[in-house]
């Protein structure tokens, strides 16, 4: 694998040298990382089964956990999809560009490694301007993982793309921080009722507006192994230990309090990542705390750096609580479960 080309563009997707380059590299059937609105993808033509090979390869992901396709409008939906029922039009309609995931089944262009050799296909149009330019200048649809190391947590900054990929893979395109930082949400619409298999930046609440018959996602609280390959427990993962205290409020800061003491009386270094808000209750503590805003929006843009900020800080215990199950709280506590390696920790 030659260097890896690193090429700037404005939030807008200047130069238009730059969106034309990296197409050209995806058109050659190489890897090409980008920004979208929820975290950077690592993309490849999607109609390229050695292309595709090559992300996984890339990643070290397994082979059994399936791609999402991108597409840059509507017409390249047929392409993508054997069919498309009315409800995944009423859903394209109000929540593309955006970050919503369907699942739809697969056309027979798509090679059997993008869809892990299933008979559907995930398909998201991303809102990201220069992801827009990227995949409109590319003119295929475009297979995208989150691009970082298999297991690790999704990249949100170009930075962060490098530090998995460097050498790994072609070209990164770097636009410059995500704007959302959550990845999209996943609904299969295979299944009756359609089902939420990744909560994501698409809410619950905004997806019943449109369809009040959707199934939330399953957790791992209820013990059930979703769908979705990718779904694994460990996911999302630092490698320090975190600990993510059940809920929100004077307790469980409280308890982040108690343990934080605790781990550093025994001479730990500690780590916590909180609300602004909320970064009062560690005073007086010797832990490096990462804000992480003012409200869900900012946590959710801001969770994924903090977290590598404070991995690559090298603390021995990271530390921090969950939300309100609503909105974008069920996206953050899925991952902030993964992280933790599949459980929250309860709160006397
Ligand atoms: O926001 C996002 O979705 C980002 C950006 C780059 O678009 N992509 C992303 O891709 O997060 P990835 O591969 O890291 O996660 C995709 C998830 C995986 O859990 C995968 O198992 C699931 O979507 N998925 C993809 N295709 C599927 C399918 N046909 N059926 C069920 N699950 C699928
Ligand atoms: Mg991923």
């Amino acid at each position: 694998m030659p260097q890896t080309l690193t090429l700037a563009v404005s939030p807008t997707g200047e130069p238009e040298s730059a969106i034309a380059r990296a197409a050209a590299l995806l058109r050659e059937g190489k890897l090409v990382a980008f920004p979208t609105e929820t975290v950077y993808g690592l993309g490849a033509d999607a109609t390229d089964p050695d292309a595709v090979a090559a992300i996984f390869a890339a990643k070290e992901r397994p082979a059994s956990d399936p791609l999402i396709v991108h597409i840059a409008d509507l017409e390249q939906l047929a392409s993508v999809v054997a069919q498309t029922p009315p409800l995944a039009l009423k859903l394209a309609e109000r929540f593309w560009p955006g970050p919503l995931t369907l699942v739809l089944p697969r056309a027979a262009s798509i090679p059997l490694n993008v869809t892990a050799g299933g008979p559907t296909v995930g398909v998201r149009m991303p809102s990201s301007v220069v992801a827009q330019k990227l995949l409109r200048a590319a003119g295929v649809p475009v297979a995208a993982p989150s691009a970082n190391r298999f297991m690790r947590t999704s990249p949100t900054t170009a930075a962060h793309v490098m530090a998995d990929l460097d050498g790994r893979i072609d070209c990164v395109l770097d636009g410059g921080p995500c704007a959302v930082g959550v990845e999209s949400t996943v609904l299969d619409l295979t299944t009756t009722p359609p089902r939420i298999l990744r909560p994501g930046a698409v809410t619950l609440e905004a997806l019943r507006e449109i369809a009040p018959g959707i199934e939330g996602p399953m957790t791992a609280d209820i013990g059930s192994v979703a769908r979705a390959p990718g779904q694994m427990e460990r996911h999302y993962a630092p490698r320090t230990p975190l600990i993510v205290f059940a809920g929100q409020g004077e307790r469980a800061l409280a308890a982040i309090r108690t343990e934080a003491e605790t781990a550093l009386a025994q001479g730990k270094r500690v780590g916590a990542l909180l609300p602004d808000n909320e970064i009062s209750a560690l005073d007086g503590l010797d832990a490096r705390i990462e804000p992480l805003g003012a409200d869900l929006a900012a946590v959710s843009r801001n969770l994924y750096a903090a977290l590598r900020a404070l991995d690559s800080a090298g603390p021995d215990l990271l530390l921090t609580h969950s939300y309100d199950d609503e909105g974008l709280g069920l996206a953050l506590n899925d991952r902030l479960r993964r992280a933790a390696g599949g459980s929250l920790h309860p709160v006397e």
